[in-house]
């Protein structure tokens, strides 16, 4: 711990608070934890997890040691953590943590270092800075395959990291690009890539928490607004979603045809950075791209612009462009920065540009995290079994667990699903029956 506030007990207990109150609203998590009460399936195991710093975060970490493991916590951003869950996880809950609300670079990868000093069996990233520190600085943390050359097969009593999560979009796109680059010396699951993951964490989650963000930050009014969102993939849907659900008049800037022409059908104007930078009141980035607002884009925007971003790496907005750009800056309001232009107009950037669920507001809602959470807990279940062996690189979470949180989550929300008769099945497997 490098923060003497963490032994302060009333933070601890303000913690405590609020990761009750999330549990409460996290109902496939609990039903995980329960069994794993008795089942212990993670005993003797070590799991080194660098996710955002949060009340939900707290609940995974507490149903893995139920389980049986010993987890340590660094932060997945250095804006993200929240200071009062850091101190209830390691003063009330002994889970060692190591994060500190707005830590700089250095002391981040310091947190990062002291977790891997557990030796861990397992490592659980979100953004892939944890995996890619490990690969860098301490390879020798790697279990080898048991018998060199077979690909995987690592022996369930060999000590090291054997396998590993992920997830977040960005860290995916990294993983793979270590794995094609074959630097990637073990297997790690995509989290993020199951649908119970991103459909529901990527869209509703960060459709809502970035707008909270926005308003806790700005207390700027979103209707009639022009609100400009770049990326159109899960997050930006979401984004785009709740903007015009506040009454913004929504305009998307997107790479991909594809995903454009969606927008467009979604309702949307869509057009490119040059075209939305003079007309936003407000814009929101969530590609996991670098500069997608850049020099040429602030020069033309309104006085008073807001900016944020809710991609994952603070590179989407390039700042040192606008600092050269401008004349000076100031805080005007807590996490609010003005950046004053030479010819008078002001821009204002929220959060430095992190992630601004995350750093202006709470992150994703409970009830979001509760099925990112339970899949990332049923995977680890997994890899300690039936997905022991895999080779090195990225795999994707068994179909399986993604239904399985489906349902929970269903029957936690006191939802059927239809079930199809013989009958059904039957037509929908034949290619002789059609009509009547
Ligand atoms: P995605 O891959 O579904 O969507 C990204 C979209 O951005 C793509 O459609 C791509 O074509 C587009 N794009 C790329 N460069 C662009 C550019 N210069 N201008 C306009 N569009 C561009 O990814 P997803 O899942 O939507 O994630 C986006 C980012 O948000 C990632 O960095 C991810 O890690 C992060 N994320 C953040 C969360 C949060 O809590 N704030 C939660 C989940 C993901």
């Amino acid at each position: 711990m490098t923060d003497g506030h963490f032994r302060d007990p009333k933070l601890a207990s303000e913690g405590k608070r609020r990761i009750a109150w999330a549990w409460a609203d996290m109902p496939v998590l609990r039903s995980i934890k329960d069994t794993w009460s008795e089942t212990k399936p993670l005993e003797g195991l070590k799991v080194a997890a660098c996710l955002h710093v949060t009340t939900e975060t707290a609940n995974l970490l507490l149903a893995l040691k139920e389980g049986g493991a010993e987890v340590a916590l660094c932060a997945s951003n250095p804006l993200s953590t929240q200071d009062d869950v850091a101190a209830a996880l390691s003063l009330s809950y002994g889970i060692p943590t190591f994060a500190v609300r707005g830590e700089d670079k250095n002391t981040y990868y310091q947190h990062i270092r002291s977790v891997l000093e557990i030796s861990p069996d397992f490592t659980m990233d979100d953004g892939a800075d944890l995996v890619s520190a490990l690969h860098q600085e301490s390879p020798g943390l790697i279990a080898a395959p048991t018998t060199p050359g077979a690909p995987g097969a690592r022996a369930s009593n060999t000590r090291g990291v054997r396998a590993g999560t992920e997830e977040t979009t960005t860290g995916t796109i990294r993983l793979r690009a270590m794995a094609a680059d074959g630097a990637l010396r073990y297997p790690i699951v995509a989290v993020n890539d199951a649908r119970t993951k991103h459909w529901f964490d990527n869209r509703y989650g960060t459709g809502q928490s970035t707008i909270d963000g926005l308003l806790r930050a700005t207390n700027r009014l979103l209707a009639g607004s022009v609100f400009v969102v770049a990326g159109y993939g899960w997050v930006g849907r979401g984004i785009a979603a709740r903007a015009a659900g506040m009454g913004a008049r929504v305009v998307v800037v997107e790479a991909d045809p594809l995903r454009a022409l969606e927008a467009a059908m979604d309702g949307f104007q869509v057009t490119d950075m040059n075209g939305a930078a003079p007309a936003g009141d407000f814009f929101v980035t969530a590609t996991g791209n670098t500069s997608v607002i850049d020099a040429e884009h602030f020069t033309q925007m309104k006085d008073g612009a807001i900016l944020a971003n809710a991609g994952h790496f603070n590179v989407e907005l390039n700042l040192p462009a606008l600092a050269s750009l401008s004349t000076g800056k100031r805080e005007a309001r807590q996490g609010v920065v003005e950046y004053a232009l030479a010819d008078g107009r002001r821009l204002y950037v929220i959060a430095e540009g992190r992630l601004v669920n995350l750093a202006a507001a709470e992150g994703h809602p409970a009830a979001v995290m509760d099925m990112s959470f339970a899949n990332q807990a049923l995977v680890l279940e997994w890899l300690t079994g039936e997905g022991s062996g895999l080779p090195p690189g990225v795999h994707p979470v068994p179909g399986a667990i993604d239904r399985r949180v489906a349902e929970l989550k269903l029957a936690s929300l006191g939802m059927r699903v239809q079930k199809l008769t013989d009958r059904q099945e039957r037509y929908l497997r034949s290619w002789q029956e059609g009509t009547e």
